[in-house]
């Protein structure tokens, strides 16, 4: 696969998303319940963490338990502003590049987690691919997406006020690159690329501005911890996690590999003089460590 035919990326190059979005901006409530649903599912501990669209590292003090802690990202400013927070943690790994070309080795992650950027995936089965090919064998998949079938949706549609049905199993795209997903969808998809979906909690629920105005954030991170559990047997929120057995016949990683190249998949040897350097003979194609940055967003030869 090459850059020109993977699909469109929702480009966060330069944003201000942690300022614009998160710091100040009225999320205590969504920021707790979702590390509520994380912590309840993802294992504290490890060998190998993979963080898919890390964005800033938001949630990169929940994976303190791991040796290895990879925030992959497309933006690479984003990933500035992480390393700029735990640059000096060495179990932390910046890693730029496209989700749709994983630059990783086959069977490397024990543990992947995934949460607000699948809303941006134009397609969520190519994806769940190239992280089928990534999982170690008898890891876990931690996977937050926005569900359409959420009660807001139900109530509009049944109102004539939205004329996308919220029970349709396809994804709906209702801002150019930004999709919602049925969750019986998810677990189909998730199966097809021979992932086993498990337990879902349902996430958000008080997510209302005037209802956050009102109650007291503690208490309606308390409700929501509550209502997570319903998830199993039905989803009304907005968000919806799901943890995900790996695929059980894939490989695993050989020691002391980690990265391959994003075109070829060959694994990279060691770096010389900052760089890694596909050893492929149709390849060769060449990537940049700068300022401890792993760049896979661009060959620079
Ligand atoms: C809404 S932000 C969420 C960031 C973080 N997960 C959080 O919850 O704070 C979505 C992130 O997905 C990343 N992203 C979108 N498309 C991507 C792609 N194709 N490959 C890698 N990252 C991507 C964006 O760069 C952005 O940082």
């Amino acid at each position: 696969m090459t850059h020109s035919d993977t699909p469109p990326v929702c480009d966060y190059e330069g944003s201000d998303y942690r300022t614009r979005f998160w710091e100040g901006q009225g999320r205590n409530y969504e920021d707790q319940v979702e590390r509520i649903a994380l912590r309840r599912l993802m294992p504290p501990t490890g060998g190998t963490l993979i963080e898919i669209g890390a964005g800033f590292g938001r949630l990169a003090d929940e994976y303190l338990g791991y040796q290895k802690v990879v925030l992959f990202d497309y933006s690479r400013s984003l990933l500035r502003e992480a390393q700029a927070h735990w640059g000096d943690d060495p179990r932390f790994i910046y890693v730029a590049g496209n989700w749709y070309q994983m630059p990783f080795v086959a069977g490397l992650f024990d543990t992947m987690v995934q949460i607000r950027t699948l809303h941006h995936a134009a397609d969520a089965p190519a994806l769940f691919q190239q992280l089928a090919r990534i999982a170690r064998p008898n890891g876990r998949y931690i996977l937050e997406f926005a569900n359409k079938q959420n009660l807001k949706a139900i109530l509009r549609y049944a109102l004539r006020r939205q004329d996308w049905s919220p029970f349709a199993p396809e994804p709906v795209e209702f801002v150019a690159l930004n999709f919602d997903f049925h969750p019986r969808w998810i677990r189909q998809e998730l199966t097809k690329a021979h992932f086993t979906p498990g337990r879902m909690l349902t996430v958000s629920h008080y997510r209302i501005g005037p209802v956050k105005k009102v109650v007291p954030t503690g208490l309606l991170v308390g409700l929501d911890s509550l209502a997570q559990h319903t998830g199993n047997w039905w989803q009304l929120s907005p968000s919806v996690f799901v943890d995900v057995a790996h695929p059980r016949g894939g490989q695993t990683s050989a020691p002391h590999t980690f990265f391959a190249c994003p075109h070829c998949q060959t694994p990279l040897p060691e770096p010389v003089n900052d760089r890694l350097i596909c050893s492929n003979a149709q390849c060769q194609r060449q990537w940049q460590i700068s300022d401890g940055l792993y760049d896979f967003k661009e060959p620079v030869s």
